[in-house]
């Protein structure tokens, strides 16, 4: 098989970054290791900026987005019993939108064979091969029989566990990395929200995350150690936490329901800065992650691929090298910028149980500056919308 771009990677990245090219007419063949049932499977992000929800939009793919998405003009920090909401729309004069990724997922593969957008699922032991050469490929595995895609570029959108990043020799890496002492433990329920914005709390016990999907649908999640495992959770302890920590702050009682998914993700931040070796262009989780604070992963996988469709798109049409070039120098500017977002939200919202007691007086000034600053407010609102391309 013969492509002009192989993507590695079936997740937002990979998928919106398929589309943009074949909307100009460039040749892309996507490989996926799991089947697609199984990346809709997976809930993780909920909250999209204007720069996610602006490239749906150009590529046509936004009626459902748009008829089903929740714009939200503003979310609440809370500290113990007090709630700082922060007025993103009054603040920056933008907004975000509460869409799931599994909903923008499953209407980016939903679009796929309209545009022409192939996507081979279940390829195992996907392999690349001579990124430096100006004819690099792609092996893999399906039914027991080796395949190979010749192309003239990958770009590896395969997240932090994929294979395009370590098909980068060791010596060319240059990577930055940061590990939290907690995770976060997520419950999906179809219950009303407790409250009509998010609400990111931090109380005795740690943090708590109030989220939505839907008017009916809620998504909560709180701080739980490392060394905690699903099954040590039955979903009524879960229940009797989150009723626990939302007391007194959200607008309505919290309402249990079946766990339609619950799963623990361990925080970390991340940055390779290797995001080109020769013809392998690195995007999305595959080259950083950030903690899930500030709602950012899936929205920096949307500006890489912003970037890299253009860098592609430049080369094809005008032969334009430039962009290819600079790609790297380019997204990592707003990855770093998301990065400390990430960073200092989690800092600031999560209980560290190292902190000395002076790190926890200062925590607790920098809640109660924040709950009277219009400064710091609008720089966290400016931040949270998302910074510009
Ligand atoms: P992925 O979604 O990981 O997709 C990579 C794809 O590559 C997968 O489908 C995988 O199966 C495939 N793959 C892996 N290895 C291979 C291989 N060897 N060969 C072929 N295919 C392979 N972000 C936000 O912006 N807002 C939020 O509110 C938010 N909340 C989150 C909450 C949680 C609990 C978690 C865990 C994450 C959250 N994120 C959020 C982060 C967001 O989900 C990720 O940043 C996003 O999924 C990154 O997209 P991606 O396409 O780069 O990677
Ligand atoms: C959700 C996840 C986040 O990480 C976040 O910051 C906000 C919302 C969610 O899954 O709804």
């Amino acid at each position: 098989m013969k492509t002009q771009v192989a993507i590695i990677g079936a997740g937002p990245a990979g998928l919106l970054l398929g589309h943009l090219l074949r909307a100009e007419g460039i040749d892309v063949v996507v490989l996926e290791r799991q089947s697609a049932e199984y990346v809709l499977s997976r809930i993780r992000a909920g909250v999209l900026e204007t720069v996610t929800t602006g490239l749906m939009t150009r590529l046509g793919i936004d009626a459902k987005m748009k008829a089903e998405g929740m714009v939200e003009h503003g979310f609440n920090l809370a500290h113990d019993d007090q709630l700082i909401r922060i007025d993103i729309k009054g603040l920056t004069g933008r907004h975000v939108t509460v869409y799931g990724q599994t909903e923008v997922t499953r209407d980016l593969m939903d679009a796929a064979p309209g545009r022409g957008l192939q996507i081979v699922y279940e390829a195992k032991d996907v392999a690349l091969h001579d990124l430096e050469s100006d004819a690099p490929w792609v092996t893999w595995s399906a039914g027991g029989e080796q395949r190979r895609l010749d192309c003239d570029f990958i770009a590896g959108c395969d997240g932090f566990h994929g294979a395009s990043r370590k098909a980068i020799p060791a010596s060319a890496l240059r990577e930055y990395e940061r590990e939290y002492p907690f995770g976060w433990l997520g419950i999906l329920a179809d219950v009303p929200p407790c409250h009509d914005e998010l609400i990111y709390a931090l109380g005795p016990k740690g943090f708590a995350l109030a989220s939505m999907r839907s008017p009916t649908r809620s998504r909560y999640y709180v701080q739980v150690p490392l060394t905690d495992k699903v099954e040590d959770w039955s979903e009524e302890r879960l229940w009797d936490e989150l009723d626990e920590r939302f007391a007194g702050l959200s607008s309505r009682p919290i309402v249990r329901g079946p766990a339609l998914e619950m799963s623990i993700a361990p925080l970390r931040s991340y940055v390779c800065e290797t995001m080109r070796h020769g013809r392998l262009f690195l995007a999305g989780d595959a080259a950083h992650i950030v903690p899930p604070t500030g709602a950012k992963g899936l929205n920096l996988a949307a500006s890489d691929v912003a970037y890299l469709s253009d860098a592609l798109i430049g080369w094809y049409k005008n032969g334009d090298a430039s962009g290819i070039e600079g790609y790297a120098e380019r997204a990592l500017r707003r990855i770093w910028k998301s990065e400390r977002f990430s960073w200092q939200l989690t800092n600031l919202m999560h209980l560290f149980p190292q902190s000395t007691p002076f790190e926890r007086a200062m925590q607790i000034a920098e809640l109660d500056y924040v709950a009277s600053s219009a400064a710091m407010q609008t720089a966290i609102a400016e931040n949270y919308v998302g910074l510009p391309l």
